[in-house]
């Protein structure tokens, strides 16, 4: 088991702990496929959601909070019937608009994985107000119900009343909807073509600026994080933070990056670097690769 789990383990009621603990193998990020759960109940004795409730230490070990030392614990729950965890993170030095939302990580994690529809999410904090803005920008976002733990279950229409979402900006298929916009760039370098592939999938109804980040360890292991606008805009999510949330979960620190690649449209009207830039050299002292490609 990793030793970032050694806590948590022993918040977890103990049937639960003893069939948990083989999930949590060096290769665990946070993910727990349908049939795993079906198992977990059959050892616990447990309802569904009083399990996932029962998970949240266990996705609250993913946090790196350097500033608020306050772990949050997230998890999305996908149509397929799998979940996946996200927690917190907060880049040391700089600004805190910077920092990663548990609720993002998870739903980042889903959509990363191929999830078009998310059902439940399941937090160990009550989601703040950006959260449920970032929440509402989901297919059938205003139906996700939110379960937390002293809460009765209620969907993000009860958190998030007379909300503001893509609709209001005319659009029609929102976030975890298929996006497929592409990009043309000649490059046989694997983590471009990788890049690329995921910025192609990025979610930018409102400028266009289809776009990726790809974060290489010395190991040549990658973890990528694509660019996921909001109607409201602020509470998007950077591809860089989604990138270097998902190296979190799978335990690299930041100082083992190697190398980092931003791809985004030539025909977008804004641009990531600056922001990139500036969250990746609060981690890492490595020069951002920026690549701008056509679209098709
Ligand atoms: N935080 C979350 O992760 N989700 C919420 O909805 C509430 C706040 C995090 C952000 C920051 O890292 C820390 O908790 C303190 O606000
Ligand atoms: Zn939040």
């Amino acid at each position: 088991m990793q030793d970032r789990f050694l806590k948590s383990i022993a918040k977890l009621p103990e049937s639960l702990a003893t069939a948990v603990v083989p999930l949590l193998d060096k290769d665990f990020a946070g993910h727990i496929d349908a049939q795993q759960l079906t198992e977990l109940q059959a050892q616990t004795q447990m309802e569904l959601n009083e399990l996932l409730l029962a998970l949240l230490p266990i996705a609250a070990a993913l946090a790196r909070p350097p500033i608020s030392e306050f772990h949050v614990g997230a998890i999305a729950k996908g149509k397929s019937g799998d979940i996946y965890m996200g927690a917190n993170i907060e880049l040391p030095g700089e600004a805190l608009f910077h920092s990663v939302h548990a609720e993002q990580s998870a739903i980042s994690h889903a959509w990363l994985s191929g999830e078009t529809i998310i059902e439940d999410i399941i937090v160990n904090a009550s989601p703040c107000g950006h959260c449920r803005q970032f929440i509402n920008e989901l297919v059938e976002g205003s139906k996700v119900n939110i379960h937390l733990p002293s809460q009765d279950t209620a969907p993000l229409s009860h958190y998030l009343p007379y909300a503001f979402g893509p609709s209001d900006l005319n659009i029609s298929a929102p976030l975890l909807s298929k996006q497929q916009h592409n990009l043309i760039l000649d490059s046989n370098d694997p983590m471009i073509i990788e890049a690329l592939d995921h910025a192609s999938l990025s979610y930018a109804p409102y400028t266009k600026n289809f776009a990726a980040v790809v974060l290489e360890t010395k190991d040549g292991a990658t973890y990528c994080g694509r660019y996921a606008e909001n109607a409201a805009f602020n509470p998007s999510m950077q591809p860089m933070q989604m990138a270097l949330s998902t190296m979190s979960r799978h335990n690299r620190d930041f100082s083992e990056i190697n190398r980092a690649v931003l791809i985004e449209s030539s025909k977008g009207v804004v641009s990531l670097v600056g922001a990139a830039m500036d969250a990746l050299h609060s981690v890492a002292p490595i020069e951002l690769e920026h690549i701008v490609a056509e679209p098709e």
